[in-house]
């Protein structure tokens, strides 16, 4: 873990590097570090605990060589500390290794090595490696063929770049199951391997993902990959399509800020030409899931993680409302070690906005290969491995996400879940034309409903100015708000690092009642609906105990307003589709208590945008 960059070429690579982990940043991180080889083979290795800002600021005289490789750590085996940063190397120094996953059986390795007089200096899984591959190289193995054989000694997901002494030109990149791709960059007289698209958008949309198994050589002028078995094959790269200019803050103070801002044109494009009203058509050109296998399915499984598991939460609702289908959903990393009874009749869908989580992605192999189940998943990252596992997928067209905190593609998600729950119905019935049309209908109005959450946002600040101090909070909410009430309280976690417990309403007077009194707010999620009357009386419960209540409910509704102590209006929403008004208000409430709390709200401390560790 966590973010990978590698550089061949005729500039000087430490500041490409540098810039390429700016670029990573987003995935959270806790040290930085780099590796500079120069023409002779000399191998320079500077590395940091802490910001990347605190790397740059330790170098006084940048490195001078042409190739070299970059990664932020966050660590999982060992300390954040200088000494456990990636680049890890062998103890003669000449081979230098990052890595993303984990080396489940380091500890065996260890002893392996120690036996063989090698001693490791790092606390870290990741060391390990280094110092394998060059006793293999040591008994006369070629590079690539020291890297395979310590790779077959390793157990678990990882994704390896390495440089050695000897080949002063040449980067190798490996990548085995899923830990995090690896893309490899073609530039002019240069190439770039890198742990995701943002950090090598700047210099190349030509890439090649590697694949399970893959080694990579890549020089110069070109890359070599060689899978197990096979002879070394030069991939031609693939163009992708994203814009450099998207990933700028722009105006916003925070990246959170502008993608919570971003969503009602995300949702537009995420919804355009999918949902058609005349004739009433949804996902109509470019799902490939066939309407007889909607018509044959008997279950739909929705798994994912973090924000991705709430959105298949509200999912749930909608598919089994509008696709008349029974589904549930699952946490991917419970899923993936129970003994869950699937089949080609059940549909899992799997929502992911990076594709590379790694629960996820063991989930969709489960279902997969042990029960052949049709796979569809919903995903913000073309080309990412859960694109790849999955025979179906919906693209969300968020653009990146930078923000650690998942929100448009959360929003996007949703909407999604959405149109396949419609495309369900049409094709099992449930749904006539003319009702199809209509909830098409109600579904285009989303970017609005959420653009107008958006002006809750003065609001929202005055609130979190009051709630700054707390040190816990409940959110309660019904029905489809259930989910979004553990969004909030995971949003509110995740950024401002406050305690915050999201409950299904009905469910506070068994347990978490007990834990009120003044200094105890609670947030109700309460637009009018069929279960409103529900809501306002555990209100009622909750001011009885002289907790504070922050309502968020439809404008205008003067009777919460008058319950509530503070009261926040959303666009009343047509019915199913509050997620879309609350969701923006929700989000903007986590962000100000963070804002009003002075956190790092885009990098938020002890979390990764990619987790691809289990
Ligand atoms: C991490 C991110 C969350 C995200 C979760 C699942 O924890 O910080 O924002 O919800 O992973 O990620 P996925 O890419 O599978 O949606």
């Amino acid at each position: 873990m966590c973010g990978i960059i590698g550089y061949v070429g005729r500039r000087a690579a430490g500041p490409i590097l540098l810039e390429g982990l700016q670029r990573l940043e987003y995935r959270g991180y806790d040290s930085a570090g780099i590796a500079v080889v120069d023409r002779d083979g000399a191998i320079e290795v500077l590395k940091r605990r802490g910001k990347l800002a605190q790397l740059t600021n330790s170098i006084g005289v940048m490195p001078n060589g042409g190739s070299g490789i970059g990664h932020t750590r966050w660590a999982t085996h060992g300390e954040p500390s200088d000494r456990n940063a990636h680049p890890h190397t062998s103890s003669a120094g000449e081979v230098v290794v990052v890595q993303n996953g984990i080396v489940e059986n380091h500890r065996e390795l260890r002893e392996r090595l120690a036996q063989a007089g090698v001693r490791c200096e790092s606390d870290t899984d990741t060391e390990v490696i280094p110092q394998l591959i060059a006793l293999a190289l040591q008994r006369g193995l070629d590079f690539s063929a020291a890297l395979r054989e310590t790779l077959d000694q390793i157990n678990g997901a990882n994704a390896v770049v390495a440089v050695w002494r000897r080949e002063p030109e040449r980067i190798y990149a490996a990548r085995r199951g899923s830990a995090g791709g690896i893309v490899i960059g073609f530039g002019e007289d240069e190439m770039f391997v890198a742990s995701d698209l943002a950090a090598l958008l700047p210099h190349t949309t030509q890439v090649h993902h590697l694949e399970d198994g893959d080694i990579a050589v890549v020089g110069v002028d070109g890359v070599s990959v060689s899978s197990r078995g096979e002879p070394p094959r030069q991939p031609q790269p693939t163009e992708v399509g994203l814009d450099p200019v998207a990933v700028a803050k722009g105006s916003y103070r925070h990246f959170m800020l502008k993608e919570i801002h971003e969503q009602p044109r995300a949702l537009s494009d995420t919804i355009r030409g999918r949902a058609r009203l005349s004739p009433p058509t949804v996902l109509a050109d470019e799902l490939t899931i066939s309407d007889d296998l909607l018509r044959a399915i008997s279950r739909v499984l929705i798994i994912g993680m973090g924000t991705s598991l709430h959105a298949a939460m509200i999912g749930r609702w909608w598919i089994e409302q509008l696709g008349g289908v029974a589904a549930d959903f699952d946490n991917a990393a419970e899923f993936r070690y129970r003994e869950p009874l699937l089949g080609p009749g059940v549909l899992v869908v799997s929502i992911t906005q990076s594709g590379e989580t790694i629960d996820t992605l063991g989930a969709m192999r489960e279902a997969e290969q042990r029960w052949q189940s049709p796979q569809l998943t919903i995903c913000n990252v073309p080309g990412s491995e859960a694109t790849r596992i999955a025979e179906h997928v919906i693209h969300l067209r968020c653009g990146p996400e930078i923000g650690v905190a998942s929100t448009k593609t959360f929003t996007a998600s949703l909407a999604a879940l959405y149109l396949l729950a419609c495309r369900i119905g049409r094709a099992r019935g449930r749904l006539s034309e003319a009702e199809l049309a209509d909830r098409l209908d109600a579904l285009l109005t989303a970017p609005s409903l959420t653009e107008r959450g958006l002006s809750a946002g003065d609001a929202c600040a005055t609130v979190a100015e009051r709630l700054r101090g707390a040190a816990n909070l409940l959110v309660l909410g019904r029905g489809i708000e259930y989910p979004l009430a553990m969004e909030t309280a995971l949003k509110c976690k995740e950024i401002s690092y406050m305690h915050a417990e999201g409950y299904a309403a009905g469910e506070m007077k068994h347990g978490p009642i007990a834990l009120l009194d003044d200094s105890f707010p609670v947030v109700a999620l309460a637009p009018r609906g069929p279960l409103f009357d529900k809501m306002l009386s555990a209100v009622q419960q909750v001011r009885a105990r002289g907790a504070p209540v922050i309502a968020i409910g439809d404008e205008g509704d003067a009777e919460l307003a008058e319950l509530a102590n503070h009261f926040i209006g959303v666009p009343p929403a047509p019915p199913l589709l509050s997620p879309f008004s609350l969701s923006p208000v929700v989000q903007l409430l986590a962000y100000h208590l963070a804002a009003a709390r002075g956190l790092d709200i885009d990098q938020p401390r002890n979390l990764a945008k990619t987790v691809t560790v289990e």
